[in-house]
């Protein structure tokens, strides 16, 4: 494999992020880093090996990220011990995930599955897991542990929905929509909760856990579905993964599921068939792609951040915290990686 090289922050708006989120934003991430860090060198040499690569492979640390901006000025050790969890919950799933799709690149380098094999890259996943749930645990908030949980329930439960549809020729935009819900945005929506929960909360500002909670759902699908189109768009230099990895895969985006609206060729395409090397990917990619899909794909996943940021009239945020929650959103969008 020629590897691209790992992208940079991948994140456009990160710049102005910081800036709006203050020396107390930029201070969390670094013991969140710290943190993290720690973790993945406290368990065994073979464990920290595969558990230190991926997270020294990078990654935007957006989960993190919003749950210290849904905390706002109340940052403490909760809040770095819930950013930390959840961007442990992440990796976890991102390992497993690999294992899932079959994929052998990610963050620009070989993943844990294809370097190390199915078995490793299991037991890393479990690991990161567990050490997720001793992390939040810690706080000693029955809700913050329950909120995280329910998430990872959500993600398997979208991950066997994914499965369970691949290969389809009639997955619904309603149905790719619910899976994106389950595997992608109920941990964003977990990150905003535990943000508020560390943060400001019910006494601090009323109805923030439900309001930020909306917003992380939104936020989340939105991110999934450009996900999906960075799929098909690439390129592989700026993304850190292959191109047209879902198709090779079987998974049904909705960038296929508009494509095939288009183009009715498509419809009768059948990626088992049609697809079973990364040159076939690439030329189906292009073909999505000449559709005018991507756009088409993209406008819905702003309409998702619109709807995320009127969540957040629900409640009366200090504005720079509004204003850093917004630039994420538009961020999803807005992103090469
Ligand atoms: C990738 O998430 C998995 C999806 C939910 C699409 P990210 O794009 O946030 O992954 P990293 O952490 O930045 O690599
Ligand atoms: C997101 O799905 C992964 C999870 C939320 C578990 P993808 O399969 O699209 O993510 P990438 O593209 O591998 O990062
Ligand atoms: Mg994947
Ligand atoms: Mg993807």
């Amino acid at each position: 494999v020629s590897a691209p090289a790992p992208q940079a922050s991948g994140l456009a708006q990160l710049e102005a992020v910081l800036a709006a989120g203050g020396p107390r934003l930029s201070r969390g991430l670094s013991r969140t880093e710290r943190r993290l860090e720690e973790i993945g060198e406290s368990h065994g040499e073979e464990l920290g090996r595969h558990a230190a690569e991926t997270l020294r492979a990078g990654g935007k640390r957006l989960r993190p990220l919003i749950v210290f901006l849904c905390a706002g000025q109340a940052a403490d050790n909760g809040t770095v011990s819930a950013a930390v969890a959840v961007e442990l919950v992440h990796m976890a799933t991102l390992v497993h995930d690999d294992v899932l799709d079959r994929a052998p690149l990610r963050r620009g380098r070989e993943t844990v599955y294809k370097s190390a094999g199915r078995a490793a890259a299991t037991v890393t996943g479990d690991f990161l897991f567990s050490r997720a749930f001793a992390e939040l645990g810690a706080t000693g908030s029955p809700e913050a542990v329950r909120t995280l949980s329910d998430a990872s329930s959500a993600l398997a439960r979208g991950e066997l929905m994914q499965r369970a549809d691949a290969w389809s020729a009639s997955v619904s935009s309603e149905r790719y929509i619910s899976r994106c819900t389950l595997k992608t945005a109920r941990l964003f929506e977990a990150a905003c909760r535990l943000g508020a929960i560390f943060g400001p909360a019910e006494d601090g500002i009323p109805g923030s856990v439900e309001c930020l909670g909306a917003f992380g759902e939104k936020i989340g699908i939105a991110f999934q579905i450009f996900d999906d189109v960075l799929d098909v768009s690439g390129p592989p230099e700026r993304t850190g993964k292959h191109r047209g990895t879902d198709l090779l895969d079987g998974t049904i985006t909705l960038p296929l599921i508009l494509a095939r609206e288009r183009d009715p060729r498509l419809r009768d395409t059948d990626l088992r068939t049609a697809v079973t090397n990364p040159a076939e990917a690439d030329a189906l990619c292009d073909r999505i792609a000449d559709t005018g899909a991507l756009t088409d794909a993209r406008e819905e996943a702003l309409t998702y951040v619109q709807q995320a940021k009127s969540a957040l009239d629900e409640i009366d945020l200090p504005a720079r915290q509004r204003r850093a929650l917004e630039l994420v959103a538009d961020g999803v969008v807005e992103r090469y990686a």
